[in-house]
Formats: C-alpha cells, sequence, structure tokens
C-alpha cells in the first residue's frame, strides 16, 4: 500500500510526458503551460488508491488516472473563463495568457486527448468505465451551469448549495475511486461504498475549497483572493452570512453584493467572519468527513488496507491549498 506522497510521485513520473504534438504550438503550446503548472494530482492518486484497495495496481488504472487528469485540467481551463479567474496555480489562467478563444480549443482537445486514454484500456470493463466518465461528464457540467446561475440570484438553499457542488466537484471524486476500485476487481457493494465515500469527500473538499478562496494565504492558494465573493458565488460562507446577518448588517452586505465597491471582498470578509463563518465550515467539513468514513469502514476489504485513503481524507480537508 503506499501513501499519498509516494503515489503522487509515481504518477507525476508517469504523467510527465508529452501528451499533445508540437504543432500547432499556439493549440498545444498552451495545454503544456497549464498542464507544467502541476496542481495537487488528487483524482489520479484517488484512483490508483482506488485499484489498491482490493488489488496490485494495474497498468489500466494509469491510463485510467491520466484521463481523469487530463478532463479534470481541461474542466479548470473552461471553469477559469466561466468565473473571470487571472490566477491559477500561482500563475497567468490559460485564457488571460492565450485569449478565450485559445482557451476554449485547447481545453477541448485536452477531453479529446482524454478519450484517447481510456480508449487505451484493455480490462473487460473498459465500456463500463467509459458510462461512468460520461455520466460524471454530464453531471460536472450540470453543475458548473447551476454555479454560474447561482451567481445571477439573489439566495440559494443550503441543499441547492451542497447538490450544486456534488456535481460539479464531488462526483468526479467518487467516480475516479470507482474506477480505480473496477480495475482492481471489486464488486457493485464495494464499488456503491467507494463512491459514496468520494462524493462525501468530495463535499467536504469543495467545502474547503470555497473556505480557502475567502480566507486561504493567496501565496499557497494561488488564485485570486476572494475571487468568489468578487462573483458573487453562493458558496456555504455567503449563504451562511445571508442566513445569520440581520438589520444594518444584513442590508450592508446586500448592498454590496449589488454594488461591487472596490473594497468589497474586505468588507464581505469581515460580515463572514462576524457571522461565524469558520464554525459553520468545520461542522458542515465534519459532518460530510464523517458519512464519507462510514461508508469506508463499510467496504468489505482488512481495515490495514484502508489507511492510505483514511489519510488522503484528513489531508484533503485541512489542506490549505
Ligand atoms: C480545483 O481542484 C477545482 C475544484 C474542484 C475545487 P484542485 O484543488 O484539485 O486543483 P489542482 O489540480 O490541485 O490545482
Ligand atoms: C470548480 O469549482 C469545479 C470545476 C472545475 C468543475 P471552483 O470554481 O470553485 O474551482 P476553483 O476554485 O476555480 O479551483
Ligand atoms: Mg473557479
Ligand atoms: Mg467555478
Ligand atoms: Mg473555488
Amino acid at each position: 500500500m503506499h501513501s499519498f506522497e509516494d503515489l503522487a510521485g509515481q504518477f507525476k513520473a508517469y504523467f510527465d510526458v508529452a501528451h499533445f504534438p508540437a504543432h500547432p504550438a499556439s493549440l498545444y503550446e498552451p495545454n503544456n503551460y497549464f498542464l507544467s503548472l502541476g496542481g495537487k494530482r488528487v483524482r489520479p492518486v484517488m484512483c490508483l488508491m482506488g485499484n489498491e484497495l482490493f488489488d496490485e495496481i494495474q497498468p489500466d488504472a494509469w491510463l485510467v488516472a491520466t484521463a481523469i487528469e487530463l478532463f479534470h485540467n481541461f474542466t479548470l481551463i473552461h471553469d477559469d473563463i466561466m468565473d473571470k479567474a487571472p490566477l491559477r496555480r500561482g500563475l497567468a489562467t490559460v485564457h488571460t495568457k492565450y485569449g478565450e478563444p485559445t482557451a476554449i480549443l485547447a481545453g477541448d482537445v485536452m477531453l479529446v486527448v482524454a478519450y484517447d486514454y481510456l480508449n487505451k484500456v484493455t480490462h473487460p470493463n473498459q465500456k463500463k468505465l467509459v458510462r461512468i466518465f460520461n455520466k460524471t461528464a454530464r453531471e460536472v457540467c450540470e453543475g458548473q451551469q447551476l454555479d454560474m446561475d447561482f451567481e445571477k440570484v439573489p439566495t440559494v438553499h443550503m441543499n441547492e448549495y451542497l447538490r450544486m457542488i456534488e456535481l460539479k466537484t464531488s462526483v468526479l471524486l467518487a467516480s475516479t475511486l470507482q474506477m480505480g476500485a473496477l480495475l482492481g476487481g471489486a464488486g457493485e457493494g464495494n464499488q456503491y461504498n467507494i463512491y459514496e465515500f468520494g462524493k462525501n469527500l468530495g463535499i467536504a473538499f469543495q467545502i474547503q475549497d470555497d473556505y480557502l478562496d475567502a480566507f486561504g494565504d493567496p501565496a499557497k492558494v494561488g488564485k485570486q483572493p476572494g475571487g468568489d465573493i468578487l462573483a458573487n458565488k453562493k458558496t456555504f460562507l455567503l449563504i451562511k452570512a445571508l442566513e445569520t446577518a440581520t438589520g444594518a448588517q444584513l442590508k450592508q452586505l446586500q448592498e454590496l453584493l449589488a454594488t461591487n465597491p472596490a473594497d468589497k471582498v474586505t468588507q464581505v470578509l469581515a460580515i463572514f467572519k462576524s457571522c461565524g463563518v469558520h464554525d459553520w465550515a468545520l461542522e458542515l467539513k465534519n459532518k460530510y468527513v464523517s458519512n464519507a468514513l462510514k461508508h469506508l469502514e463499510d467496504i468489505a476489504v482488512v481495515s490495514v488496507r484502508k489507511k492510505a485513503l483514511q489519510e488522503l481524507t484528513a489531508f484533503l480537508v485541512q489542506r490549505d491549498y
């Protein structure tokens, strides 16, 4: 059994090859630029861990992990266009550096190359893997659209937010684990439990992402500080603050959302703090982590094999980048 660091290192060595031809450089150079910025490689490692929970890591698992990481990077390139984000992983986003039309196409071709890797899988369940992959990809699109729709409405219910982050983020963490498990020979019950583990962990992961967008150290997070606040994203922080604030403070918050003053981020952060969103974040994350761990317990393999996934859980929800 391997740790996160170990598998992330092994995956980096496997993944750091040319995925794209040289020409036209105006299309492929942006993708090479983006991939060279790295990232945590959480999803491919989860695929490998899902596999290793049941068996030795199969050659096909590296192909699926690669397809998933390429898919994830494609979603980020397009997400940064949708979110008008100038920074990612500490450097300029693809559309900022190369323009929106190129960023759209660079993302598209990255998705196509992801399918090339899936197509190389020789496992008898290859078609099932593609079905899981496609279901997930469709759900990510649905979640991303809801995320944008919610920017334009004054309030969103906590349950609508949770469903939105389940779609845009957590189903990918869930299915990467499931695909790895399937390659490791997991039966239906174990696939269900590992998927549900990943889904609950993915919700806690996005809660942490939203928390870091507001309160993280920009030097570590590598994104524009307060980007979600500037875009009126209906994160749990804003939902909770709109629920908790009363009187003059509620009026101030509503005005900030409507008028976008220069010091919007500072003012909104102060309101978040005074509404107690720190405690709320912890409570919400803990709820989903404990749901996740229950499903991990229910997976029918000896508990020593689960250590890597338990450690990963702690890392993902406490991370500061
Ligand atoms: C960012 O994912 C997008 C979300 C779903 C929150 P990561 O935080 O895994 O991004 P990288 O790949 O490590 O940069
Ligand atoms: C992104 O959510 C989810 C997907 C890319 C599908 P965010 O918009 O919060 O991710 P970051 O914060 O830009 O990484
Ligand atoms: Mg974004
Ligand atoms: Mg987004
Ligand atoms: Mg975010």
